[in-house]
């Protein structure tokens, strides 16, 4: 959704589009998983999902299937849902609470939360086995602003390194404090990087998005990241209009009672790789994580974040944001739908980009340096 005021540093002569394997092949695909989401740190959503000990959420990173947890002590972690015994599967339920302990439904070998083996049948008669040896495998857990991200490399490149430009940068919104307040996930019948290229540009919003369009003029706002794996910037929101809503109004309380006030009218919207886009208005803010299935479906789980005290007023308008964005997201996996459909043809070829589209340029960079494959500056 970002616009923005391109300039000429922000805007390199001759960008192009993909070319058209990129959104169909299985290999390329494969090549993603490899080389960016299982090196990458994946959002795999808010902290707040996980209330008390024992409580799990699964998430699928890189084609990995994690186990998400708040172990006894409270303390949060991340395991390959992967049994030490013979490597079964262990957890199916999308979501739940551990009793004590994780137990493997085939053998009965039985963890801890903190993902020691503490039981496993008949093994003390195997010379030199020892439960020590056998804790569940950890993933890497990060925490940012009520948002916990995922990687499963053996070796990640520390997150606070890699997230140092976003760390202090949207502090001010006070985002951790957010709660829950609604929750949609979309089937999207196409490549994961048309989501993103689509997400970074507005200047398909008047003929898309004609609501949108009266209440965020896409020639309005600034970019603010511009080149590499974070992009993004605002949109002023038109008076009379309070927020991004169906009707204008505000939601209820803003996210953060002390919002600066040059803040009170814009629309922040970021491109953070690998999957996570995210939507900060005066009064809420959405999010979508951005999944690849295959080459041509993407799963995008979608929450809206409100004020506690906004969902607590049963007189809050909080709906009205709901319903702004899930119409937008419809019409944008619509025609994102209509692009992998002719992206698909023999005769597609990459397309020049505008100037207006600076963005999913910069972004389309960002994912080619990823995969090693950006050509050679001449
Ligand atoms: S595979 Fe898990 S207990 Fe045997
Ligand atoms: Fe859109």
């Amino acid at each position: 959704m970002t616009t923005f005021q391109p300039t000429a540093s922000t805007y390199k002569q001759g960008s192009r589009t993909l070319p058209g394997e990129f959104y169909t092949s299985q290999a390329i695909l494969a090549d993603e998983m490899e080389r960016i989401f299982a090196s990458a740190w994946s959002c795999v959503g808010r902290e707040s999902r996980l209330g008390g000990p024992g409580e799990y959420f699964l998430a699928s990173v890189a084609g990995e299937s994690i186990i998400v947890l708040r172990d006894a002590q409270g303390i949060l972690r991340a395991f390959f849902n992967v049994c030490r015994h013979r490597g079964t599967r262990i957890c199916v339920e999308e979501s739940g609470r551990f009793i004590e302990t994780i137990q493997c439904p085939y053998h009965a070998w039985t963890y801890s939360t903190d993902g020691r083996l503490v039981g496993a049948p008949q093994m003390n008669e195997v010379e030199g086995f020892d439960k020590r040896d056998y804790p569940l495998h950890a993933a890497s857990l990060a925490r940012w602003e009520g948002f916990l991200f995922v990687n499963v490399a053996r070796d990640p490149e520390p997150f606070e390194n890699l997230w140092a430009p976003m760390r202090e940068r949207l502090a001010r919104f006070g985002l951790w404090g957010l709660a829950v307040g609604h929750r949609v996930v979309y089937d999207v019948r196409a490549n994961w990087k048309l989501v993103f290229q689509n997400y970074s540009e507005c200047l398909h919003c008047p003929t898309i998005h004609p609501k949108l369009a009266s209440v965020l003029p896409y020639q309005s706002g600034a970019n603010d990241l511009t080149e590499g794996a974070f992009l993004g910037g605002y949109m002023e929101i038109k008076a009379p209009n309070e927020s991004a809503t169906m009707s204008g109004r505000a939601c209820g309380r803003l996210v953060r009672g002390d919002l600066p006030q040059s803040d009170r009218h814009r629309a922040f919207y970021y491109s953070l790789m690998p999957n996570l886009l995210l939507s900060i208005h005066p009064d809420y803010v959405n999010y979508y994580l951005v999944r690849p299935v295959a080459p041509g479906r993407t799963r995008v789980e979608s929450e809206w974040l409100f004020h506690p005290d906004t969902l607590a007023d049963p007189a809050n308008n909080s709906r009205d944001a709901i319903e702004f964005w899930d119409l937008t997201n419809r019409q944008d996996w619509d025609i994102v739908e209509r692009s992998q459909l002719g992206i698909a043809s023999r005769r597609y070829a990459p397309g020049p980009y505008s100037l207006r589209e600076s963005i999913p340029a910069a972004w389309d960079r960002e994912y080619l340096r990823m995969m090693g494959r950006l050509p050679a500056v001449p």
